[in-house]
Formats: C-alpha cells, sequence, structure tokens
C-alpha cells in the first residue's frame, strides 16, 4: 500500500493557440483571475506562460497554459493524455453556465450526467475540451467579474478526466504508486480520489480502447500535464523513491520552477503527471493583490529578459481579472 504524500491537484498545463484569445477566454469567458504572467522555462523559443485561477490564486484552481502558435507547432489529441479539465461551479449555476456559453458562442454539449454529475463539456477556442461539473461540496471562492456572480463563478477544478487505452496499469499507477482510491466505476469511466477527496481531488479515467496515442511534446491543442501537489522537497523526494521503487521509472529529478520545484513521472497510460511542492507559491515575487499585472521572468532568465520579450505577442489583461487598485 502506498504512502500517500498527494494533497490535491495542483495545476493543469496545456498548450493554446494565441496568447490574446487564451487570455479572453479564461478572463472574459470563464471568469478567471488573472494570477502570473511569465515564460517557459525549458527550450530556446520564447514562448509566454500565463496562470489563472481562483479568487485566492489556490493551488488546485491553477490553469497554466503555454500559447504555442508562436513557434508553429500542432498538437495532435488522442490517448494518453488529459482529455478534459474539469472545474466546478454550484449545482444550481449549471443553467447560468448553459446559456452563457450558447449565447457567447462557445462550443458545448449541454448539460449531461456522467457518473452521477452534471456536467457541461465545451472548447477553448485552440480545441482543448473543459467541463463545468455541478459540485456544490466546492466551497472555494470563485473570483468575480461584471457578468459573473459569486453564486455562479467557477470554484476551481473538480476533476481530471485521462484518456487511455489499458485502464488496468493506469489503475495500477494511480492507487498502488501515487496513494488514489477507486470510488465509482461503470463501462468507460472510472474516479479514483485521494486526500480529502471531492473536487480538486479526484482523477477520472476514460477507457478509449480504439482511440489512437496523441502526442507527448508541447503542442497547440493539447493538455501537456496534470500536476499534482506534494508538500515539500523531502515528501517529494520521499514519494519519487516510491514511484521509482514502484517500477514506474521514468521520472524527472526535482525541476525549480520559481513558483514550486517539480517531479515529473510518465504514467503507464501515457499521462505526464507532475508532482509539484506547494509550500512557495506566487507571491515571491510580485505581493498577492498584484497577481497576474506584468510580465516576470525567474532571476535566471532577467538579464535577457530584452531578447525574450521582443518576439511575444503583445497582450492585454483585462482590468476584471486583476486584484488590487488600477495604477491611473
Ligand atoms: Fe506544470
Amino acid at each position: 500500500m502506498a504512502k500517500n504524500y498527494v494533497t490535491g491537484m495542483h495545476h493543469v498545463t496545456s498548450c493554446v493557440g494565441k496568447a490574446q484569445e487564451d487570455i479572453d477566454f479564461f478572463t472574459r469567458v470563464i471568469g478567471q483571475r488573472m494570477v502570473k504572467q511569465t515564460v517557459l522555462f525549458d527550450g530556446s523559443t520564447p514562448i509566454y506562460h500565463l496562470y489563472y485561477g481562483n479568487r485566492d490564486a489556490q493551488l488546485g484552481t491553477i490553469m497554466t497554459t503555454f500559447p504555442y502558435r508562436q513557434a508553429g507547432i500542432r498538437g495532435r489529441k488522442g490517448t494518453g493524455q488529459v482529455a478534459v479539465t474539469g472545474y466546478s461551479v454550484a449545482e444550481g449555476a449549471l443553467e447560468f453556465w448553459a446559456r452563457r456559453l450558447e449565447r457567447l458562442g462557445v462550443a458545448n454539449d449541454g448539460i449531461r450526467q456522467r457518473l452521477g454529475q452534471s456536467v457541461i463539456r465545451f472548447e477553448h477556442p485552440s480545441g482543448l475540451e473543459f467541463e463545468m461539473v455541478g459540485d456544490d461540496r466546492d466551497a472555494r471562492a470563485g473570483w468575480t467579474t461584471d457578468e459573473i456572480e459569486e453564486k455562479d463563478s467557477v470554484r476551481g477544478f473538480n476533476a481530471v478526466t485521462m484518456s487511455v487505452r489499458d485502464r488496468v496499469e493506469q489503475e495500477r499507477f494511480l492507487v498502488d504508486a501515487v496513494g488514489f482510491r477507486k470510488t465509482a466505476e461503470d463501462e468507460r469511466y472510472q474516479r479514483f480520489e485521494i486526500a480529502e477527496g471531492g473536487p480538486g481531488c479526484t482523477v477520472i479515467v476514460r477507457h478509449d480502447p480504439d482511440v489512437p496515442q496523441g502526442s507527448w511534446t508541447f503542442g497547440e491543442g493539447t493538455v501537456h500535464h496534470v500536476a499534482f501537489a506534494v508538500r515539500n522537497d523531502a515528501e517529494q523526494m520521499e514519494f519519487r523513491e516510491q514511484v521509482v521503487g514502484m517500477g514506474y521509472t521514468d521520472c524527472s529529478e526535482s525541476k525549480d520552477r520559481n513558483y514550486f520545484h517539480s517531479v515529473y513521472c510518465r504514467s503507464p497510460g501515457g499521462i505526464l503527471c507532475e508532482f509539484a511542492t506547494s509550500d512557495i507559491g506566487f507571491t515571491i515575487d510580485e505581493p498577492a493583490e498584484e497577481l497576474g499585472r506584468n510580465l516576470l521572468l525567474p532571476p535566471w532568465f532577467e538579464s535577457r529578459r530584452a531578447e525574450i520579450v521582443a518576439p511575444l505577442e503583445p497582450i492585454t489583461v483585462p482590468a476584471s481579472s486583476l486584484g488590487g487598485k488600477v495604477p491611473a
């Protein structure tokens, strides 16, 4: 039996198309708070790394995106990926979201049932799939805008849906190595929960045995990875040893992501799972009320700022997505 080091979801990272289109989708349509503007730390092509979250910029609500159109690489959707990223809203808010998505021309499937929950699946402009999950257990504080009241606001992540061809090995990884427990199952879907369970502590595995494998590279229109939270460096190292010791050897060393430290493991179903520390946070380089206002680089990039920023698409962040006082 695995020792459980994971306290819940940390963030989800996806590759999108253009930066402004992405900002408009997450801040205006979904009503998220802008939490951080920075850049991709890996590779040589400057690419934005944009972070969105709820009112308190809590781990487990943080969506991060790489606007990959700039590099000209498109991803291929398929198995071995997070297929759908799910947000929680109040059960009573689903009608609001069904109407809102229609009115804004966002492709969606209307309200449907899955494993006993009501969900609306909808699409990001890059083709990424999201859903609103009606879940009254989620008491996290949503960000509000002129168009989205607190009662209708997005609380944070509910669950990610992983698409796999073989679900036996994926279950073994999630349960035996990571510490999830299986809490629901039907012919196509399995629900796994960790820590206190419920919103932000849930993974859904979707069995797609006939769907070809999707791409793993950074590529527009695909989720790159899902990150789960571990407390600190020491527990991250113990956790990594546990996972590798069970034979899941495709795990990176710990990498410095400035706001957290990350270990990346390729799960047997193909999905890249990150295990990120939760003891650093987003206020190490700007105050909580000013999150997301300015483009910030990690200290090791600061001397190259001009060369990194020059090729980036100019962006405008809506005032409605920023906290604190708007400068005159
Ligand atoms: Fe990540």
